[in-house]
């Protein structure tokens, strides 16, 4: 399918998600294909709406990104951070970086910065979108366009799961969307700054996630089915 079918093709139904299942959201990490969900969103799909998760550990460049959108695009994307009081317990707890002790820490550490900040961003909303592609790891080989999401009783929608890489970098080329510029500096996947490495030429592209982590529990909650 050429590209242009496949921007239409997600026009429509990131405006049907958007009627159909009101008030629905994009979760977005600005990622690339976060970014091209939002150019979609704030060009043909208004009634989507966007938040984020800010961690507190996102990498600089991740900020000046947020910001850039924010110039850019108006005020459009909603911030959700931690909840102070269960981030200073968990820090007293752990310490600041006891995520590299072990795969429970780290997950607590998830827990508190990311999980529990979705779970109070989707309180409020019928449906929500990703821009998970199946190709990104073996852990999101078989998702589907949608599914039900148990945790939060509702669609979680997959708008972009066919998209190849190369579509994405088409689409940000051709519309000149703002990207992450660590894209440019061998990391095809950005996470929390800690968590989060460059990749070497031939390596798994979320071979920089977790990296001292096994490929199966690389995951950090958000997308995992109960
Ligand atoms: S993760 O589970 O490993 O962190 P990844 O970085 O690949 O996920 O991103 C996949 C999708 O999860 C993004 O396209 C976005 O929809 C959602 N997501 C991940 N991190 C965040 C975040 N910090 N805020 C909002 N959404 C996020
Ligand atoms: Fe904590 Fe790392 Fe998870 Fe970010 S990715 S929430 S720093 S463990």
């Amino acid at each position: 399918m050429s590209l242009q079918k496949k921007i239409s093709a997600l026009c429509s139904s990131v405006q049907d998600i958007g009627r159909d299942y009101a008030p629905a959201a994009l979760a977005s990490s600005f990622s690339v294909e976060d970014m091209v969900l939002t150019d979609i969103i704030t060009k043909h799909a208004r009634k989507v709406e966007i938040f984020t998760l800010d961690t507190g550990r996102l990498p600089e460049a991740t900020y000046t990104l947020m910001q850039q959108v924010r110039d850019q695009y108006g005020d459009v994307v909603q911030i959700f951070a931690p909840d102070c009081g269960s981030l200073a317990e968990f820090v007293a707890t752990y310490g600041p970086n006891g995520f590299y002790k072990s795969v429970e820490q780290r997950k607590q550490c998830c827990q508190v910065r990311k999980l529990a900040p979705l779970k109070r961003a989707l309180s409020n909303k019928s449906a929500w979108l990703t821009g998970l592609r199946r190709e990104q790891a073996v852990t999101r080989a078989d998702m589907q366009h949608k599914e039900w999401d148990e945790l939060h009783a509702m669609p979680k929608f997959n708008p972009l799961l066919d998209w190849t890489e190369q579509d994405v970098w088409d689409y940000i080329k051709e519309f000149d969307v703002p990207y992450n510029t660590l894209h440019n500096e061998g990391y095809p996947s950005i996470g929390c700054a800690p968590c989060t490495r460059a990749i070497s030429k031939g390596e798994d592209i979320r071979a920089g996630r977790w990296w001292w982590e096994n490929p199966e529990t690389k995951e950090c909650g958000l997308h995992v089915k109960s």
